[in-house]
């Protein structure tokens, strides 16, 4: 049986019942396995999804945090399944994707080299149509502590259309304001996460709010559904709210999920819809009125 749900598509009765529901269901998260449940979601019913998966890069190896010598190891749910087993994951999870977007749908994927040249090679074998890679430049990366290497500062975010054929959305000319008048670049300089978004807990692979809501605001209309499959600290989610569009997240692990509401309770319900929105759409009254700061740091390279 189909029930009629808030997120405004008929949902499967089998679904489990969110973990978090926000603003009468418009901002849903499920506590599971994205594998178990994008089957479960109606077709076509998503315009636009951004994936944070697992990047299979916890090796045992060592990185360098608040000047401390420490594992790079983020989970169990990050250990490499070997090359045929990270690809096949990869895409499985991607073909289950692209059943879900609408037509004229998009996908953003994050990654470093550890995965993004897999998840380049299944977007194209699955049909998407490459539309750019993003190089999000880190700011504030950590040293190369083997000093056998250029520092990491980047990662690659890979953004495509569901079809060849699609037309996908992109809202160039907020883009082009958001950058002083100039066309945007793909080359993004934003900070990692830093402190004022780690105040309830740490996320070992946290994504920058600011990230978000740029590649939301560049790819959706207000009142659009945005899917995260692998949702971890609710990020995609915070931005979502805050560009007032509907938001559908799922997360294998509880303690992510309880640190996701905690962030979506003062990130984005107590906090306000995001001054992005007024850039959007100048006459909306934004409770967080700071567009021209906004303006400001953008114009001057981030
Ligand atoms: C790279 S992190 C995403 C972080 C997120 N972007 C944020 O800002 O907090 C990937 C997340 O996917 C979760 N995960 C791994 N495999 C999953 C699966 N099969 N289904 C759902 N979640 C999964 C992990 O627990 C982890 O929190």
């Amino acid at each position: 049986m189909n029930v009629r749900a808030p997120l405004d598509m008929p949902i499967d009765a089998a679904l489990p019942t969110p973990a978090l529901s926000y603003e009468n269901g418009r901002h849903v998260v499920y506590e599971a396995d994205c594998l178990e449940i994008m089957p479960r979601l109606p077709g076509e019913s998503v315009d636009m999804i951004f994936a944070d998966p697992p990047y299979f890069l916890s090796n045992g190896g060592i990185t360098c945090k608040a000047g401390k010598m420490v594992s790079v190891n983020k989970g169990r749910w990050d250990q490499s399944l070997g090359f045929e087993g990270n690809y096949e994951f990869t895409h499985n999870w991607i073909t289950a994707c692209r059943r879900l977007l609408k037509p004229d749908g998009s996908i953003w994927i994050s990654g470093t080299s550890h995965i993004i040249h897999i998840v380049g090679c299944c977007l194209e074998e699955i049909g998407f149509k490459i539309l750019n890679d993003i190089t999000w430049v880190k700011t504030n990366p950590p040293p190369n502590l083997s000093c056998r290497y250029f520092t990491h500062a980047t990662e690659t975010i890979i953004w495509a259309a569901r079809d060849k054929k699609s037309r996908h959305r992109f809202n160039y000319d907020l883009m082009r304001r958001l950058n002083g008048g100039k066309q945007m670049l793909s080359v993004w300089a934003i900070d990692a996460p830093r402190s004022a978004e780690k105040t309830f807990g740490k996320h070992p692979t946290q994504k920058p709010l600011a990230l978000l809501e740029r590649l939301i605001a560049a790819s959706t209309l207000e009142n659009d559904l945005v899917l995260d499959p692998f949702s971890g600290s609710c990020t995609t989610g915070i931005a979502a709210a805050r560009l007032n569009r509907r938001f559908i997240g799922i997360e294998l692990d509880r303690n992510f999920i309880e640190l996701g509401a905690k962030r979506f309770k003062a990130e984005a319900l107590h906090a306000g819809l995001s001054p992005l929105l007024q850039a959007a759409m100048p006459s909306r009254n934004v409770r967080n009125n700071d567009v021209g700061k906004l303006f400001g740091e953008i114009a001057n390279g981030t």
